[in-house]
């Protein structure tokens, strides 16, 4: 009898210590989204998609980031022009963030046009929104890290804008900022907000988001 084959073999090995392909069928691949999903929610999954080429792009650019005014910019560049590749991996983290807005945009246009943002799914809704303007978030904080001129720019513009809001504006600025003036304090935060606390709310909420409409489905509610 011919032996079974090694990824055969490592996924019995697999399954006589953790029971995998119980998981796999049953708690993964029989899971789907629930049956009768209309074909726009394939810009949901096609956003979600895009969204994994950001964290796999982005932990790549990671590597050679230098989060510092002085760094930033130059080890930008050395991606660029030095690391095999590089250029390639810049250019999918840059397009792929617009693909994603794009895609994120044209999910949360379908689900208002069907009216799935109203009751009974006001709360899917909401989790959406707060995904989509993490995602947001995550897009303007990503253009800031090369530290050039345009990131200056558009720190500055944003902070401007924090200081609009009566009363809190010009402490939440300056919060947000590290100080008066962008620098290496302001680098610091964005950093932070961009691979960690973002990626952390963005995935929690796409999560929610995914168990919630499982449990509602995609169909309008017929009113009675
Ligand atoms: C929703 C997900 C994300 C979006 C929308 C996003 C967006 C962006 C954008 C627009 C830029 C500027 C690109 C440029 O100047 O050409 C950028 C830069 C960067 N991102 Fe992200 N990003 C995401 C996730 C991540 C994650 C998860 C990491 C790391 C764990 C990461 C690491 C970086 C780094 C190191 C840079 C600076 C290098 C560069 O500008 O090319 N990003 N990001």
């Amino acid at each position: 009898m011919a032996r079974p084959r090694l990824g055969e073999r490592a996924l019995d090995w697999l399954d006589r210590r953790y029971d995998v392909r119980y998981f796999l069928v049953d708690r993964v691949l029989l899971r789907r989204m629930p049956s009768g999903s209309p074909w726009w929610y394939r810009f949901g999954i096609l956003a979600a998609f895009a969204l994994l080429v950001q964290f796999a792009s982005g932990l790549a650019l990671l590597v050679q980031y230098v989060p510092t005014p002085e760094g930033a910019s130059g080890s930008i560049n050395q991606v660029q022009a030095q690391i095999p590749f590089g250029w390639f991996v810049r250019g999918a983290h840059a397009a792929g963030a617009m693909f994603l807005v794009g895609l994120a945009a044209l999910y949360l246009l379908a689900v208002v046009l069907r009216g799935l943002h109203k009751a009974p799914r006001e709360i899917n809704w909401m989790v959406l929104v707060m995904a989509f303007l993490t995602v947001l978030a995550m897009a303007y904080t990503g253009r800031v890290l090369p530290w050039d001129d345009a990131a200056l720019a558009s720190v500055t513009a944003g902070a401007n804008l924090v200081r609009q809001i009566p009363g809190l504006g010009s402490t939440a600025a300056n919060w947000l900022v590290g100080g008066d003036v962008p620098d290496r304090a302001t680098l610091r935060r964005v950093l932070a907000f961009h691979v960690a606390l973002g990626p952390f709310i963005v995935l929690s909420l796409v999560f929610l988001y995914v168990r919630l409409v499982r449990l509602t489905g995609h169909q309008p509610v017929e009113e009675g």
